[in-house]
């Protein structure tokens, strides 16, 4: 059956002095604290501190994933980090597609694919986002959003590449605004989701894939979203941040 996954997306924050301590701290905390079992940690910090950060990872502890990588392979693309590189570091995870990426950096659903196809060429498991803006919400287009990021992302993937992906919904209006979405429209859209799997590449390989929540989850709201059949863990932000919370959360299935 699927993994829970909860994954902390650090963003852009910490000077590596704050990023070492909210490593350690989270260490600290997994030393006394055993993690149920089937739940796996990511920890997705800024790339000048995925290094220090998989140096201290270890797989009965946390696994570790990057914020981004390029759609190109190598070369002349000064200031990107390519998935060859990640691969190399063994990193684990890569976050793909996540809302802020789209919205300020212009990527498409075509991007995301680009991304996903490098990185499951060079062995990463890309940890995808999708959902809504508000006013797609306030329109009732929600489901026909989440549909084309779904299918233009991912869906020309063969069903062995599909086994590797992570998706996470987030609907953006709930990124860091302290507003969460229900745990009944988690559901809903999760649902959604797990059906398009289905209809796609059936329901064995459908019931594999872990699809998480991510906006404004934190230690208060994080037992009543998991509860939901259809979502298998969380990618956290600003609650991230914070090593109790973030094993709080962690420890909410
Ligand atoms: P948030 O961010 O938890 O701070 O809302 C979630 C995310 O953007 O992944």
């Amino acid at each position: 059956m699927r993994k829970h996954i909860v994954a902390g997306n650090w963003k852009m924050n910490c000077n590596f002095n704050e990023a070492d301590e909210l490593v350690n701290g989270i260490m600290e905390i997994l030393e006394e604290k055993e993690l149920p079992r089937d739940t796996q940690l990511i920890v997705c910090p800024p790339f000048p501190y995925l290094e220090m950060t998989s140096d201290y990872a270890n797989d009965s502890y946390f696994m570790v994933g990057a914020q981004n990588v390029s759609d190109q392979e190598k070369g002349a693309y000064t200031g990107e980090v390519s998935a060859e590189m990640l691969e190399s570091m063994e990193i684990d995870y890569c976050i793909v597609g996540h809302s802020e990426r789209r919205a300020y950096y212009g990527e498409t659903n075509a991007t995301v694919a680009a991304k996903v196809n490098q990185l499951l060429k060079h062995g990463l498991k890309p940890i995808v986002c999708v959902g809504e803006v508000l006013e797609e919400r306030e329109a009732n287009r929600q489901f026909d959003v989440v549909k084309q990021q779904v299918e233009e992302g991912l869906f020309h993937l063969t069903a062995e590449q599909m086994k590797e992906v992570v998706i996470a919904y987030e609907p953006v209006w709930a990124i860091g605004t302290g507003k969460t979405a229900t745990p009944e429209q988690a559901q809903e859209i999760h649902h959604f989701i797990r059906t398009l799997l289905t209809e796609k590449y059936g329901k064995e390989l459908a019931d594999e894939i872990s699809i998480l929540y991510g906006g404004s989850c934190k230690p208060s709201n994080a037992k009543e979203l998991f509860a939901n059949a259809d979502v298998d863990g969380g990618l956290i932000g600003g609650a991230s941040l914070k090593a109790d919370d973030f094993i709080a959360i962690a420890m909410s299935f």
